[in-house]
């Protein structure tokens, strides 16, 4: 791949939007490769994912302005749809996804953040929707995202005023979860995917599962359900019995063996 790169690091891996000359900008070529790196994740090993852009100074600064320029109506609408399609498999990928943003993350670039289960940025981050001001609407799911994750009266300023904002604005409004210095953004990344990675995948994935889809549930009554049959399938897995074995067992000089995913 010429746009995508893709590290597994044991039992996480790290995919790397490598545009840099375009400050990793979204072209069709890239949302190409973006697909087909998450079709390639050996999910029986990797059980959880940092997206984060190459260089020091962009996560991703947008969709391809360029290559949006000539767009008539309809190929606009089939862009939206392309980032769209990679985005919402990133937002329903089995296993958890962190974003680390380095640098900007404007328009598509705040996007794909927010299709990412967890964002934490660097210093020098800078997010923003200035789609408004090129003349068109956030076209990948940023309408939708910033309004379920910020609320709307903030997304709506966001938006309509084209507005960037700095980290400590982000973290101030809930857009990311934490602020590091740049030089200990992919520490903290990793660190935080080898956490995750250490704890019972098939559990990490059915939280993953019901907290998307139980807040795309029309009610609470049918989301509480959705959290039940996940819940359930829990008590099929080995990791349970032998999560719960470990627990229950007061031997202290046990040591807690590594969870086996089944
Ligand atoms: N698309 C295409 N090329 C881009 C780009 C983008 N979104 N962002 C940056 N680049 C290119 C620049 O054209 C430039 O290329 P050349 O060296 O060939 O001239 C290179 O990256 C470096 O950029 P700058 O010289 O502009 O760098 P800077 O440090 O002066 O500014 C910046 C950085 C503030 C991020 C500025 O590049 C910028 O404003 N970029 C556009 C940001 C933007 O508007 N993003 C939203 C796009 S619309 C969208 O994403 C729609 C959607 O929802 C799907």
């Amino acid at each position: 791949m010429e746009f995508v790169l893709y590290e597994q690091k044991g039992q996480y891996a790290v995919i790397t939007i490598s545009r840099e000359k375009a400050l990793n900008a979204l072209n069709s070529q890239v949302l190409d490769e973006l697909n087909a790196v998450l079709d390639q994740v050996d999910l029986a090993e990797v059980r959880c994912l940092i997206l984060t852009g190459a260089g020091p100074k962009s996560f991703v600064a947008g969709a391809d302005i360029g290559e949006m320029s000539t767009l008539t109506k309809a190929e606009g609408e089939a862009f939206g749809k392309k980032g769209n399609d990679v985005f919402r498999k990133l937002e329903t990928f089995p296993i958890p996804v962190i974003a680390a943003v380095n640098g900007f993350a404007l328009g598509g670039g705040c996007e794909i953040a927010m299709s990412c289960d967890i964002r934490i940025c660097s210093e020098n981050a800078l997010f923003g929707q200035p789609e408004v001001g090129l003349g068109i609407t956030p076209g990948f799911g940023g309408t939708q995202r910033l309004a379920r994750l910020v609320g709307p009266g903030m997304a709506k300023q966001l938006i309509y005023t084209a507005r960037n904002i700095k980290a400590d604005e982000a973290y101030r409004i809930g857009l990311v979860n934490a602020v590091y210095p740049a030089e200990e953004l992919m520490g903290a990344a990793e660190k935080m995917a080898a956490g995750i990675a250490k704890n019972a995948p098939i559990a990490v994935r059915n939280c993953k599962k019901a907290i998307n889809e139980g807040l795309d549930a029309a009610t609470m009554d049918e989301a509480i359900v959705i959290e039940e049959k996940l819940f359930g399938d829990c008590f099929e897995t080995e990791d349970q019995r032998y999560g719960m074995e470990f627990f229950l067992d007061k031997n202290k000089e046990k040591v807690k063996e590594p969870f086996k995913n089944k």
